[in-house]
């Protein structure tokens, strides 16, 4: 009975009156992020991983209150950008590592800046980035960031393993990590991430781990201590997915690692995902042929993985007599102008009335980051609870902040 299952918070496991108060006293679209379930989250990953380094993929979600939960809670940070740097650093992560993606000048410069002060390790992925920091006067700890060419996840377009944008190619890893050490740098791990959302089956993510081992046996000469193998673990967005076998994947990982160094892991999703719901009110119910259209006021400038991904997010009316409603077709549609622009299509849902509210699941990670201003539409509210505590962490955006930056 997977509903039991303290590792999968489903949307029926929140509190449908405590969600319409918070949204009767902050207004609607609101993300609500729950920090309990980020900490309960951290606490049976770190059990299924006690001897691995884990850093959390800030991109998931980087708001300030889940940042200083994760810091309590002792994880490092894998950032993305300087802007990531930045804020785990004053949420007070104490491990800090910025993954370079091509990097921009102005990340490398606030990085290395940020570096003078706290430490903070670079994950490069490419040879050029070394001469960018050396040009900066800064020959710190870095990974290398290898190209598994294994790839893995829920969509084409999250997986980075094999395609030739991320990582050092492995034939080139050893020269590079010469190239590294001699132009004096710590050159302390070994990453790679294959992609994001595994589930199901185990078997690319073992393939991944291998090959990363393979790669650091290369690098034997080097010395190194940490071998990170990415984020990616999923969490199941369908009413009837089966939650992520975390025994399984920790020993799959065990089994398949043979690097002398730390395991390191670099979470998002896993963390926050199922800590989060996208509350969004209805404004209009338009009967048609094919369906039922049910318009509201979230679409993709406030959640954007179902227009960019397809992605399935678990959707639930909060009427207080929704289970007494019979159930019809419905297609749930944002305010953009645009055919992308729905949460869900073809989706069964209580009957709708103007005004009722619905919640929509697994929106902690890749939610508000992702958010958009487009249409000029200003972002919505981000809510924190803490056991009975609830405070607005965001504040709604307003139409004067979108030409706040007009000069
Ligand atoms: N490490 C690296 C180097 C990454 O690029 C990522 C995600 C992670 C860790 C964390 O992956 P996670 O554990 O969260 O799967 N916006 C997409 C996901 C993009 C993930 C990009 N990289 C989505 O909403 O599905």
């Amino acid at each position: 009975d997977l509903d039991g299952n303290p590792a999968v918070r489903r949307l029926g496991d929140w509190s449908a009156a405590r969600l319409r108060d918070l949204a009767a006293d902050h207004g609607t679209p609101l993300y609500v992020v729950d920090l309990g379930r980020v900490r309960e989250n951290a606490a049976r990953l770190r059990a299924a991983f006690p001897d691995a380094a884990i850093d959390y993929a800030v991109k998931a979600n980087a708001r300030k209150p889940v940042l200083e939960t994760l810091a309590e809670e002792g994880l490092g940070a894998e950032c993305a950008s300087a802007g990531e740097v930045v804020r785990a650093y004053e949420a007070g992560v104490s491990t800090l590592r910025y993954t370079a993606v091509n990097p921009p000048a102005r990340d490398l410069d606030r990085v290395v800046e940020i570096a003078a002060e706290r430490e903070v390790t670079i994950t490069v992925g490419a040879r050029d980035t070394l001469t960018r920091l050396a040009d900066r006067d800064w020959t710190g700890r870095v990974y290398l960031r290898a190209n598994p060419a294994v790839g893995a996840g829920h969509h084409e377009k999250v997986r980075t393993g094999g395609d030739p944008t991320f990582g050092i190619p492995a034939e080139r890893i050893e020269a590079v990590a010469a190239d590294a050490e001699g132009m004096g740098f710590d050159l302390v791990g070994l990453h790679a991430h294959a992609g994001s959302g595994i589930l199901g089956d185990l078997s690319g993510h073992a393939a991944l781990v291998e090959r990363v081992s393979e790669i650091a046996a290369d690098l034997a000469d080097h010395d190194i201590d940490a071998v990170s193998i990415g984020g990616g673990f999923g969490v199941p967005y369908h009413e009837t997915d089966p939650p992520l076998d975390l025994g399984a994947l920790a020993e799959a990982t065990r089994d398949a690692f043979g690097a002398d160094a730390r395991l390191g892991i670099e979470p998002g999703r896993y963390l926050v995902a199922d800590a989060g719901v996208l509350l969004a009110r209805v404004n209009t119910v338009k009967p048609t042929p094919e369906t039922t259209v049910v318009g509201v006021d979230a679409g993709m400038t406030a959640l954007a993985r179902p227009a960019l991904y397809d992605a399935y997010h678990a959707i639930r009316s909060l009427a207080a007599d929704a289970s007494e409603r019979g159930t019809v077709a419905t297609t749930v549609a944002g305010p953009v102008c645009e055919s992308s622009d729905t949460l869900a299509r073809g989706r069964s849902l209580p009957v709708p009335e103007r005004g009722d509210l619905l919640a929509v699941g697994n929106a902690g990670a890749y939610g508000y980051e992702m958010a958009s201003t487009y249409n000029s539409r200003p972002r919505p509210a981000v809510c924190a609870l803490d056991g009975d505590e609830s405070w607005v962490c965001v504040r709604r955006e307003t139409v004067d902040d979108l030409s706040r930056l007009d000069q």
